[in-house]
């Protein structure tokens, strides 16, 4: 997992199957089935990769020869953010690793003339002030709709958060990070640009419309 000294709180994943995974998902050729696939692969390789530093507690297990102290995840369970809908995607592969997880929604578009986020719903535990919290979106483009997001969770009294996508923009992690300097960011690719549209370039499209088959 690598950091640049640009973007301190950025961890981009190098694990060559996140890449070669990553390669296929930007393939314009590729199909939905598949689409939705990679981006559910990808999501658990990466959530793998966000949890490498959750804490551990002792607690005491009887295995068939005797009894021993082993050790579990330590507080109460994680909560899933996924930012509708293309974070949709990233939940289940994710609930593979940690299927006692909650799951939250928030419910956000991209204004596609302003680029600015309008939010539509907003549902997650009422206890998730005392969970880490990990919100998803496979696209971090000019940041504005993770940035909402994390606002919206941190009125809601959430503390400590992570942002996982699957392609962020340079604009989008600046962005980000001067707003929420507290939220480290995970990424399998930091991208080049935007365009003139807000969309990633390179980047693999709309991921909303590929993972649902809308366009
Ligand atoms: C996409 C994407 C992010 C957002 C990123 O969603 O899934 O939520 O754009 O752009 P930003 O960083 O510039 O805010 P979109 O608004 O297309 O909604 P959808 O998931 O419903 O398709
Ligand atoms: N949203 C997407 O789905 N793709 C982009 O490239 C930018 C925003």
């Amino acid at each position: 997992m690598a950091t640049t000294p640009e973007f301190p709180r950025l961890h981009v994943l190098s694990h060559p199957l996140v890449q070669h995974k990553l390669s296929v998902l930007r393939d314009h050729a590729t199909p939905k089935k598949i689409f939705k696939e990679l981006v559910d692969e990808l999501a658990m390789l990466m959530a793998y990769e966000a949890t490498r530093d959750l804490s551990l507690e002792p607690c005491e297990v009887q295995t068939p020869l005797e009894r021993m102290t082993a050790a579990r995840l330590a507080g109460k369970k994680l909560v899933l953010v996924p930012i509708l809908r293309a974070g949709l995607g990233m939940v289940d592969g994710i609930l593979r690793l940690v299927p006692s997880a909650r799951v939250g929604h928030i419910g956000l578009y991209r204004d596609h003339d302003t680029l600015r986020p309008v939010d539509y719903y907003f549902k997650v535990p009422a206890d998730s002030g005392s969970r880490e919290c990990f919100v998803l979106d496979p696209m971090l483009a000019t940041g504005g709709s993770a940035s909402a997001a994390i606002t919206r969770l941190k009125h809601a009294g959430v503390t400590r958060l992570r942002f996982l996508c699957l392609v962020a923009a340079p604009e989008g992690v600046r962005r980000l990070s001067a707003d929420h300097p507290d939220v480290p960011i995970y990424a399998a690719a930091l991208d080049r640009e935007l365009n003139a549209s807000g969309y990633i370039l390179p980047g693999l499209g709309d991921a909303g419309d590929r993972l649902f088959g809308t366009r």
